[in-house]
């Protein structure tokens, strides 16, 4: 028998659930905040003189007291998958005819339009009906743990009563959805900040990104963060479609976004997307496209995936939106590579969502061809994630005093004349002690997707170049010995030296692939950096491979591999190298990494559409453990390795009595 206290507080917790529901999920209160707060207060009171009755999924519990010291790592069940962009109706029309490369000409395709939250994606997990664990997208297949965060946006329900869902077994299944901020809770973020002489925030994404991340839940707690959820993953259960989820989200209590429509045709799915260009200025929150879902989870599940992106689904982006400035100065940066650019300093305008003061002008040719002058008013845009850039000028209200800009004979930062190599347009400064290269090049290093360093932004990074602290990458696994300088720098202080040293620390886990591409090889992103970590195993096979070699590596072409060697036949380099060894960076791809060569001279043909993977990763795969991979089948073939509608190899494959080994097979025989 439950005692009288136990019964309140479950009475009180599903009042304040309820109207936490109404209010924060349906926009939609009942009672009053004073009538609320009254209700809270009795629960805070009663579950205080029985703390024995508190539990994890109680409203009061939604604020946690800890500071959390660092975010813990989590692998996704499924990768967090980004999506295909499309841009106008021929391309949303060519999608479709993908769709039906697969499913066939005839096949019924039925799609769900939804709106594209421009926030932070985020996955929760539930077990039981209850909240477990919540985590950030991070790389797609790792993120990071932030429950005690989710937790504090009421939209987020702590539990979910699962069991009123007979046609499902929810005992656990996975909600993914956008976390964002309303526009004037951003503003009035912004302007509280302002007050407080603290930085603002670009835009709300990024109030959202940065407030997610947060240490302190207590702050987190009075950010007015938000979610909209779209997806619903369960092992258990056997979906039919993407509509049919959204509503039982709904009935489960989350937040499901209202303006999504079921479409019939690709036509319809146009209709919806040109009304939400036209009305996106309605809502109350940003939106940067519609995102096109294949209705059907069995048509989704036959189409699959490629690479980072479902085929079942894809975005539609909306034309960047424009605003009207002025040009008050033009100023050449040099960046990592010792190119100048030229940037537009603007008189600031609000465009999308944040403050814009500064456009990229790309190049001096560019200046030319669209004649812009210091002084010009001229459009600006902004698309997506880019910087704003300059579109046109305004030549009707071009003044007397505007003025041409020159490209400068000399680095504008340490004076050394520029260089132009031949075939390109960018002029280049190549003082390699320049510090604007030292300090882009250390950005690089440190940012995310490289070495992650927290605590190592852009204005620390000039602050310890200018005083000398940073000449290298390699200095910043020395600044331990500088404690009390840092310490006594402004605005820094023990605790934020502490964390910067943490971070440091931290980034020596980060795998070869990282390490490689923090160092900023040209040409040398972080796909490329993935697959030479996974070729050549370790530093010294990668330092000592010629541009042959390099080059044989799928989509790996001949600047790549130059630039790769004229990187590693620099002595500077070289002594770079050891340095940042002897500080412990992984220079060597983990164990199991380590390809093993299971198909030892095999030849494999490939036939048919696969799901999982492209047909291009499945060579990869089959050269990576030392197989080859040959067009047509003959006796000496060893596999064919068949997916959907596999057609005329099969055949003959099974003529010749080949071995035939599906996705499954395979996944199998790399895994075992
Ligand atoms: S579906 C596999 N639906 O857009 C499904 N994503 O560019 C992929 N996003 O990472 C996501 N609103 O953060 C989906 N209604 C919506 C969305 C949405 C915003 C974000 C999401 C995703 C990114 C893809």
């Amino acid at each position: 028998m439950k005692n009288d206290a136990a019964v309140k507080i479950d009475n009180l917790k599903k009042e304040i659930n309820e109207h936490n529901y109404n209010y924060y999920v349906l926009n939609d209160p009942k009672i009053s905040d004073y009538e609320y707060d009254q209700l809270y207060n009795n629960l805070v009171k009663l579950e205080e003189e029985n703390p024995k009755l508190i539990t994890d999924d109680s409203p009061t519990q939604r604020v946690g007291s800890d500071l959390t010291k660092e975010f813990k790592s989590v692998q996704h069940s499924r990768p967090m998958l980004s999506l295909s962009n499309t841009y106008n109706e021929d391309e949303l029309k060519d999608f479709e005819k993908r769709l039906k490369n697969i499913l066939g000409d005839d096949a019924q395709i039925e799609y769900v339009a939804e709106l594209k939250i421009d926030g932070v994606s985020i996955s929760l997990k539930y077990v039981k009906g209850k909240l477990a664990q919540a985590a950030t997208r991070g790389d797609g297949t790792t993120g990071e743990e932030i429950t005690v965060n989710a937790k504090t946006i009421h939209a987020i329900p702590l539990k979910v009563d699962v069991a009123s869902q007979e046609k499902y077994d929810l005992s656990e299944f996975e909600v993914r959805g956008e976390v964002f901020m309303e526009f004037t809770a951003f503003e009035k973020l912004n302007k509280e900040r302002e007050a407080l002489g603290e930085k603002i925030f670009a835009n709300p994404r990024n109030s959202s990104a940065g407030t997610l991340k947060m240490q302190d839940p207590k702050i987190v707690a009075k950010r007015p963060l938000d979610i909209f959820v779209y997806y619903l993953i369960s092992n258990n259960t056997d979906f039919v479609s993407q509509t049919d989820n959204l509503e039982l989200l709904k009935q489960l209590g989350f937040k499901v976004n209202i303006n999504y429509e079921y479409c019939k045709s690709i036509e319809e799915v146009i209709d919806f997307c040109n009304h939400w260009e036209e009305k996106r200025h309605e809502l109350r929150y940003e939106i940067d496209g519609v995102v096109i879902k294949v209705n059907s989870i069995a048509q989704q599940n036959e189409l699959g995936n490629v690479a980072k992106s479902p085929r079942w689904a894809t975005a539609f982006k909306f034309k960047a939106k424009q605003a009207e400035t002025i040009i008050n100065e033009i100023r050449w940066q040099v960046g990592r590579t010792g190119a100048l650019t030229p940037v537009a300093e603007l008189e600031s305008v609000f465009l999308a969502g944040s403050t814009i003061s500064r456009a990229t002008l790309h190049n001096i040719d560019e200046i030319r061809r669209k004649d812009i002058r210091v002084g010009d008013t001229v459009k600006i845009e902004k698309g997506g994630d880019v910087i704003p850039k300059v579109v046109e000028v305004i030549k009707e209200r071009r003044g007397e005093n505007s003025k041409e800009t020159e490209l400068p004979d000399k680095c504008p930062v340490c004076g050394t004349e520029v260089f132009k190599p031949e075939n390109e347009v960018l002029y280049y400064c190549v003082n390699n002690q320049c510090p604007a290269i030292l300090k882009a090049s250390l950005q690089h290093f440190a940012a995310r997707g490289a070495m992650d360093i927290e605590g190592l932004g852009e204005s620390i990074i000039n602050l310890f170049v200018d005083e000398g602290l940073l000449k290298s990458f390699s200095d910043i696994y020395s600044l331990k010995e500088h404690r009390e300088k840092l310490v006594d720098f402004e605005k820094f202080g023990e605790r934020k030296v502490q964390n910067l040293f943490d971070g440091i620390e931290k980034s020596k886990e980060k795998e070869f692939a990282k390490v490689l591409f923090a160092l900023g090889i040209r040409y040398v992103g972080s796909g490329v950096a993935s697959k030479l970590a996974e070729h050549f195993s370790n530093i010294e096979n990668l330092m000592n491979a010629n541009e042959e070699e390099i080059s044989s590596i799928h989509e790996i072409g001949p600047s790549v591999s130059k630039s790769v060697v004229d990187f590693f036949s620099s002595d500077q380099n070289k002594e770079l190298i050891n340095s940042l060894k002897n500080t412990g960076l992984k220079f060597e791809v983990a164990e199991k990494k380590i390809s093993r060569n299971i198909f030892d001279g095999k030849s494999f043909v490939l036939t048919g559409t696969l799901s999982a993977m492209t047909r291009d990763e499945a060579k990869d795969k089959i050269i990576s453990f030392g197989g080859k991979v040959v067009s047509s089948v003959s006796k000496n073939t060893d596999y064919v390795f068949a997916g959907e509608k596999a057609g005329s190899k099969l055949k003959k494959a099974e003529q010749l009595g080949i071995k035939i080994i599906n996705e499954e097979d395979f996944q199998k025989m790399i895994s075992e």
